[in-house]
């Protein structure tokens, strides 16, 4: 048995988690296993209840169960609180409290999407990165910080170890990919920049059967909307993993598509990229795909039930092949469908696909 703490936070959060559930649920039932659900506040959620986006309840269930999985948090409404009471602040504290200090966002292009992107087919056809982003350090926590009347600032610094272990993490996911890490920094201009690549540099070193080079920020978001093949796995610091990753989604034609999952030593968070997208929450009509493509995220990061996850990640394939499309990914002539109908429907497929699997087995 497995333990889940939920998180479905605000916005459209609450409609993708209940997506994320129902195919957990069927994955249960299929492969024979148990799900333990707890779910919880976070956000603006909690601190409407709690003046709080976080509780130490929360917290400790977090620690307590195997994985959490979080909706989105945040939204206009929260807005003007001070910093530590904004909704993102909880998963800020979140991520630093587990130790998730690996943030994996995988961005592919789905065949029958290649024609939704902003981005020309040609561009974007065969692209599989996998974005490595450090996600406990940098200018997102370093210290000191702060702002008075007269300046404002942040402390962009790593340590050797950080370094070090989200290096080792990017080379290892690496090694079950297309063996090639391009490090991101700006150690043209930043000293911590030139220390993360030395440092890199170095724990290469124990994995050359992995191509490594390394790349300045401002020429990879031109070369992630120019030649998107050339990367395999991007291994690169917080502030420029948040802007990459945003930068990577449209590889996919819409946010909406983009999973990730945040991995410590110990314990394991997964969430759509998304975000809370206020301006259609409660409609129905959010995209659950980023969500569901989270949870094969889980399967395959924290519970090793990796054919579970390529049969989740097919079925999604194969939805999208038959032409249903939520409203962010919509175009005429497509089956326009609802957040629940488009569950419904990878469901369906994964039942489908579940049942062949099965034949194949039995049969073998
Ligand atoms: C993300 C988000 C967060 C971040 C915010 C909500 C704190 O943009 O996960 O990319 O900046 O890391
Ligand atoms: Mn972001």
């Amino acid at each position: 048995m497995f333990s889940i703490t939920l998180l479905p936070g605000d916005g459209i959060g609450p409609e993708v988690t209940s997506a994320a559930v129902k195919v957990l649920k069927t994955v249960a039932e299929k492969f024979n296993i148990e799900f333990n659900f707890k779910t919880e506040l976070i956000g603006g959620a909690s601190y409407d209840k709690y003046s709080t986006p976080l509780t130490d309840e929360v917290l400790s269930q977090c620690y307590s169960s195997d994985v959490v999985f979080l909706g989105a948090v945040g939204g206009p409404k929260w807005e003007n609180l001070p910093h530590h009471l904004k909704p993102e602040a909880a998963l800020l504290k979140l991520r630093k409290a587990l130790g998730l200090y690996a943030n994996l966002r995988p961005a592919k292009i789905y065949n029958s999407m290649l024609s939704y992107s902003s981005l020309k087919e040609e561009v974007l056809k065969g692209t599989d990165v996998l974005i490595v982003r450090e996600l406990t350090g940098d200018a997102y926590f370093g210290e000191p910080r702060g702002y008075d009347e007269q300046k404002g600032f942040n402390t962009m610094i790593y340590t050797k170890e950080e370094v070090e272990r989200i290096a080792r993490k990017a080379f290892e996911l690496a090694r079950f990919r297309n063996k090639k890490v391009t490090s991101v920094d700006k150690a043209n201009v930043l000293e911590v920049s030139q220390f993360w690549r030395k440092v890199v540099i170095d724990v290469h070193k124990d994995y050359q059967d992995v191509e490594l080079n390394h790349m300045y920020v401002d020429n990879a978001a031109m070369q992630i909307v120019r030649y998107p093949k050339q990367f395999d796995v991007i291994l690169t610091s917080n502030l420029f993993g948040d802007i990459l990753s945003d930068i990577a989604a449209m590889i996919t034609g819409s946010l909406g598509m983009l999973p990730s999952a945040s991995l410590g030593s110990k314990y394991a968070l997964y969430e759509p990229v998304h975000g809370s997208a206020p301006d259609i929450a409660g409609k129905g009509i959010a995209n659950p795909i980023a969500a569901i493509s989270s949870v094969a995220m889980m399967l395959k990061y924290s519970f090793q039930m990796d054919k579970a996850a390529e049969l989740i990640e097919n079925s999604i394939e194969n939805t999208l092949t038959k032409g249903y499309r939520t409203k962010d990914i919509y175009k005429e002539g497509d089956k326009l469908v609802s957040t629940d109908e488009m569950t419904d429907k990878i469901i369906e497929e994964f039942d489908k696909l579940f049942a062949k699997e099965a034949i194949n087995v039995f049969t073998l």
